[in-house]
């Protein structure tokens, strides 16, 4: 590729250049600089549904999302301004309140852009939790920790094309599901694993890392509780 096929614009004072077809996520992480994203990760589709990677761009009134929209050149984005700042931050409480503590994975990127971001805890209700889902063999389910970001979905669908995962009902009831709402045990899944690999706070997560002893995460507490009434009624 010529360097003149490349997108000069700036972010954050900085120029920086991307490649056709890039977003500016994509261009700003390929220059060392990244962005809060949860929706997006490497390697599938562009969903644009979390928000937490929202900018500023010079001459536009609504922030845009950073993991969707194409830089042009001369263009000047701000990620990091008090405005783009204040934004990502309230993405991020507002999707930690749908996360209890205890449903987290500790290394999660949610609780990583939490941490970097600042957002300690959230001034938000949460939502009424699923139960724990561990009719798998292979993936223990909390959809507690879950903050339909769809990553799962893409992975499933646009990787494994097996389309087990999707979303079910509308605004908050939104919930993901596993074909007809099936415990994902009884569904269709093959277990490939990945869901797992895709989520970013551990609402998927291997069966046995969850079970064993010490886990290093914070959501087995939630997931053992259940798990162990559920044994304790075995004879
Ligand atoms: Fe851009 Fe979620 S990462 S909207």
């Amino acid at each position: 590729m010529n360097a003149t096929d490349m997108i000069r614009f700036e972010l954050d004072g900085r120029e920086i250049d991307a490649v056709p077809g890039e977003s500016i996520l994509q261009a700003a992480r390929r220059a060392g600089t990244d962005i809060p994203h949860l929706c997006y990760t490497d390697g599938l589709r562009a969903d644009g549904n979390c928000r937490a990677c929202v900018v500023e761009i010079d001459g536009e009134r609504v922030l845009a999302p950073s993991c969707c929209r194409a830089p042009k050149p001369g263009m000047k984005v701000k990620a990091e301004s008090e405005r783009a700042r204040a934004s990502q931050r309230m993405v991020l409480e507002l999707l930690r309140a749908d996360v209890p503590a205890d449903a987290e994975k500790a290394d999660s990127e949610l609780a990583h852009w939490c941490e970097e971001l600042g957002v300690k805890e959230s001034r938000f209700a949460p939502r009424e939790n699923p139960t724990p889902d561990r009719s798998h063999p292979g993936i223990a389910v909390n959809l507690a920790a879950c903050i339909q970001c769809t990553r799962c979905l893409r992975a499933c669908r646009e990787e494994q094309v097996n389309d087990v995962i999707g979303l079910a009902r509308r605004g908050a009831d939104t919930a993901i599901v596993f074909d007809f709402n099936d415990p994902m045990g009884t569904s269709s899944c093959v277990g490939c694993g990945e869901c797992v690999q895709a989520c970013p706070t551990g609402a998927l997560l291997p069966a046995a890392l969850v079970d064993a002893p010490g886990a290093p995460v914070a959501m087995p507490a939630l997931v053992r509780g259940a798990f162990a009434e559920e044994e304790a009624e075995v004879p």
